[in-house]
């Protein structure tokens, strides 16, 4: 028999309940503060049945800092409002390298200090601030921050976000508030809104939108559905217990607390510290997991943070340094289709030009009809664009409320419009193209800069502009004649003087020497990517034997489906690409043989990621270098990785290769390993 405890719940019960909540609060911190997990998925999943499954039975057992009470069960009528203890502050902006100078100056002349200031670099979460206050170690309340003195209570629906702890770690104050950013992870937030499109729901503009509407749903169990995660970034009141003297150790010691921090916080010296960070996290920032909109400097002394105060709503003593605006309001002053290489019609929209994103922009992609039609873009519309990193320029949204009465719906040309070629559009695909194949000058022109570029045979100097010459003076027709260009002819081109014509001729002869797949990547077979011409060519080894097979056969190589297999057989059937394909290669261009996939290296099936710069090859001779014996290259690191080299400066990936324990190949050791 066992003991009954007063409530009616017998001893060993409430012992097992305990001795639950403390696992799984413990495992959900090794999974979402320290990013490391400690069991499965599915371990975890078992444990937290087993709790619910003893609350069920002892219903007084089930305390609200139960992992299993994160959503609770009825929707409210209204959040209630939350006066903040301490004010909800916002930021200066700085906008420029100077700016940031000038703040670094105010300092240390406000602090009398001629040193450097160390401060805390931090990236600028985009998406919403919240308060949370935890008493005895228990989460009790969380708060918007509203106008910044008081703002709604949301304790419910932060409860679901896996990322607060509902508990705190042993050594926490006794009562303690801490403020943070709620955000919506990027690949959720594309999961979501395919999902919810898919559904015929309406998507959300950015993320940072949906973080908002999804932390301002009235029924918890509608947040708990949305894929959100959350850093503390602050602590804004204490009571009982020692604080540390820096920012930066504050941030440590909420982490070890429980708290979730941005990994890609650091302390930094100076102005040019501030600086260096910016440029850093701004390459970091197309590879981060979620979005920033620039970055947080602090000065880490609290002390000196004390001492220099706040005007208005901001301190004195932090800065956000933001990014370029990514989008900006313009209008499209033409539509106009691009015919690319396969003969796909692109619309792009002409626009008056715009700074966004750091660079003026005249055109943006419409990308394709079904797009055009969606977004229902019009000559003369208002319209916002949209520049994120590297990406190409597009059109986000219209403004229907400033169209001009009038305004023509745009329509797909029925030819054409480079060389008058009937336009043609397959059942239920998005794509139109124009079927004008060779005979089309677009296509050529096309067809012959994909050969030339960077990832194909990457020939030095020989620019898009200058391709468009060659072809226009009918010199090149496809990328077979490149190999016959003389130096001599080149020199009579314009702004071609006889260095640069016999620059540009070597650069030509040394393009011979490439790479299989490379070679077949640069054949523009239609859907046939890096990745496809790097299977078909580690399956078949040579060119002969992939000219010889049949679709069938080719569809037995990993990851080819039978759409791209049709196009990689009527590629080499057609009589014209067989004659380009004959004549390249009796040119001369030639390949070391890749190691086949039943030949063992090394480096055979191996994954491995690539961060940082290495001295002595580039990132991309190192990617080529390791797919030659047989590995494979991924862009991100995650448990199936196999090893991660690093170069100088290496980014995030090596903090989680750090964290997931994955083999971690500096770049000696990365030599090793290939010439093994
Ligand atoms: S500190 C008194 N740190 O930026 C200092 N804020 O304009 C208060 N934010 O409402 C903020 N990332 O939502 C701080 N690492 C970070 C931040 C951050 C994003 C947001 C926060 C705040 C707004 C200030």
């Amino acid at each position: 028999m066992c003991a009954q405890q007063a409530s009616g719940a017998p001893r060993s019960a409430a012992a097992r309940v305990a001795d639950l909540k403390e696992t799984l609060e413990r495992y959900n911190y090794r999974y979402h503060a320290l990013d490391d997990p400690q069991v499965p998925d599915a371990e975890y999943d078992r444990l937290m049945l087993e709790l619910r499954a003893l609350e069920a039975q002892y219903p007084e057992l089930a305390a609200p800092d139960s992992p299993t009470q994160r959503v609770g069960s009825v929707p409210v009528a209204a959040f209630g409002a939350v006066r903040h203890r301490v004010a909800m502050l916002s930021l200066d902006n700085a906008f420029s390298d100077d700016e940031v100078r000038d703040f670094d100056r105010r300092i240390r002349e406000r602090l009398n200090i001629p040193n450097t200031i160390r401060y805390s670099a931090e990236p600028k979460l985009d998406g919403l601030a919240i308060s949370a206050r935890y008493e005895n170690g228990v989460f009790v309340q969380g708060a918007t921050r509203g106008d910044g003195e008081t703002g709604e209570d949301i304790t419910l629906n932060l409860r679901t976000i896996k990322a607060l702890p509902l508990k705190l770690r042993s050594g926490a104050p006794p009562v303690l508030e801490v403020r943070g950013e709620v955000f919506m992870p990027l690949a959720g937030f594309a999961k979501f809104n395919q999902e919810a499109l898919a559904r015929g729901e309406k998507s959300f503009v950015n993320p940072r939108n949906a973080a908002a509407g999804s932390l301002r749903q009235l029924d918890p169990k509608m947040t708990a559905a949305r894929p959100l995660d959350l850093f503390i970034y602050g602590l804004a009141l204490v009571e009982g217990g020692e604080l540390p003297g820096q920012h930066s150790e504050t941030l440590q010691a909420l982490r070890r607390w429980g708290f979730k921090i941005c990994p890609q916080s650091r302390v930094v010296e100076g102005a040019d510290g501030c600086l260096g960070y910016y440029r850093e996290i701004g390459v970091q920032r197309a590879e981060l997991p979620y979005q920033i909109d620039g970055v947080v400097y602090k000065v880490d002394d609290l002390e000196q943070q004390r001492q220099l105060g706040f005007v208005s709503r901001a301190p004195r003593w932090a800065v956000a340094h933001k990014f370029p605006a990514e989008e900006a309001l313009t209008t499209v002053r033409d539509i106009e289709f691009q015919v690319g290489r396969t003969g796909a019609l692109t619309p792009v929209a002409r626009l008056e030009p715009v700074f966004v994103g750091g660079v003026t922009v005249s055109n943006a992609t419409l990308h394709n009809m079904d797009e055009l039609t969606r977004k229902d873009v019009r000559v003369g519309d208002t319209v916002v664009i949209r520049r994120a990193g590297d990406v190409i320029p597009e059109v986000a949204r219209v403004l229907p409320e400033r169209r001009v009465a009038g305004a023509a719906m745009v329509v797909l040309p029925s030819v054409c419009p480079v060389c008058g070629s009937p336009v043609v559009r397959e059942a239920e695909q998005a794509v139109a193209r124009c079927s004008g194949g060779r005979t089309c000058a677009a296509q050529r022109k096309e067809e012959i800069k994909h050969f030339a570029s960077r990832r194909a045979l990457d020939i030095q100097g020989l620019g898009d502009k200058l391709v468009e010459q060659l072809v226009d003076r009918e010199w090149l027709r496809t990328p077979a004649d490149l190999f016959s260009l003389q130096a001599e002819q080149l020199a009579t081109l314009e702004r071609m003087g006889d260095k640069s014509a016999q620059k540009l001729q070597a650069a030509i002869i040394a393009a011979k020497h490439t790479t299989l797949p490379r070679f077949l990547y640069a054949l523009g077979i239609r859907d046939v990517g890096e990745a496809t011409a790097l299977a078909l060519a580690q399956h078949f080894g040579d060119v002969a034997a992939l000219r010889a097979a049949a679709d069938e056969v080719i569809q037995r190589v990993p990851d080819v489906g039978p759409v791209v297999a049709k196009h990689v057989e009527a590629y080499f059937r057609d009589p014209e690409n067989a004659a380009i394909v004959d004549r390249l290669l009796g040119s001369g261009i030639t390949w070391p043989a890749l190691a086949p996939a039943n030949v063992h290296t090394e480096l055979s099936g191996k994954s491995f990621v690539l961060t940082g710069t290495l001295e002595t090859l580039t990132r991309e001779a190192a990617a080529e270098a390791i797919v030659q014996q047989g590995g494979k290259i991924s862009g991100s690191v995650s448990k199936k990785t196999s090893y991660v080299v690093a170069g100088a400066e290496p980014g995030s990936k090596l903090n989680k290769a750090q964290t997931l324990g994955i083999a971690i190949l500096d770049e000696a050791e990365f030599m090793k390993l290939l010439k093994k």
